[in-house]
């Protein structure tokens, strides 16, 4: 599990918060990470008060937590979820762009919470910036690593492979990839588009017109921002 950060007390206001927009009959989108965790659980609680819902879980960590709070799974192949619930690494309230991935869960994130008609971003007020500066999580293909690496620095970052911690050598995703992390880069949001085109990446933390409301939990309350797009 990767190291907590944030305040949990404002994870947990944002994410129950996010729960409660959750209806009967919804197909939702599990996302992952400790403030997304406080969404499943409470809809896990809503479950046993007779809410009917199915989950799409983005990670291992996001499917065995519904799984133990009770709520039935489907995946895309059958349904596409009418609401995700995420967190987020860091996000800019102005356009709702955001940098995930310090789960390593982005590329799945991504598809699922692409999918959703609402995508509800949850996070503490740790996480909201005006410039993103976030390390940018980059999920590639092992043989892609020499290129992804000096492609990354012509972009003027930085890049190194994500290690384990109770393990010997790199993070492996739940897709069987490498994942590198990538600072440095100048306005990340406006590299989005060039850095997955880049041949060896499955996809990168770079989160853009993705989020349709953001829950903010403060020191006593959610603050809910609504994203144009
Ligand atoms: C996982 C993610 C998480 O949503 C992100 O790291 C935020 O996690 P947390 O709510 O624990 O701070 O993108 O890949």
């Amino acid at each position: 599990m990767k190291a907590a950060d944030g305040s949990e007390p404002q994870k947990r206001r944002a994410g129950e918060r996010a729960a409660t927009a959750v209806e009967d009959g919804m197909v939702v989108g599990l996302g992952t990470g400790s403030t997304a965790a406080y969404a499943i659980r409470a809809l896990g609680e809503a479950v046993a008060d007779g809410l009917s819902i199915t989950g799409i879980p983005t990670s291992y960590q996001s499917r065995a937590l519904a799984r133990s709070v009770g709520i039935e799974l489907t995946t895309l192949e059958t349904d596409l979820p009418d609401i995700a619930i995420d967190g987020a690494d860091q996000l800019r309230l102005r356009d709702g762009c955001c940098i995930k991935g310090g789960g390593g869960a982005h590329t799945r994130e991504k598809i699922v919470d692409s999918a959703a008609d609402r995508c509800l971003i949850v996070v503490d007020e740790t996480k909201l910036a005006t410039t993103l500066d976030h390390p940018v999580a980059i999920e590639l293909l092992e043989a892609g690593w020499p290129t992804v690496q000096s492609s990354l620095e012509a972009l003027g970052g930085s890049v190194t492979l994500r290690e384990a911690t109770r393990k010997d050598g790199p993070v492996i995703s739940d897709n069987g990839n490498l994942i590198a992390d990538c600072t440095g880069l100048d306005d990340p949001a406006s590299l989005a588009e060039r850095i997955g085109s880049l041949a060896g990446i499955v996809d990168h933390g770079i989160f853009v017109d993705i989020a349709d409301a953001v829950y903010v939990g403060t020191e006593s309350d959610v603050t809910i921002h609504q994203v144009n797009k």
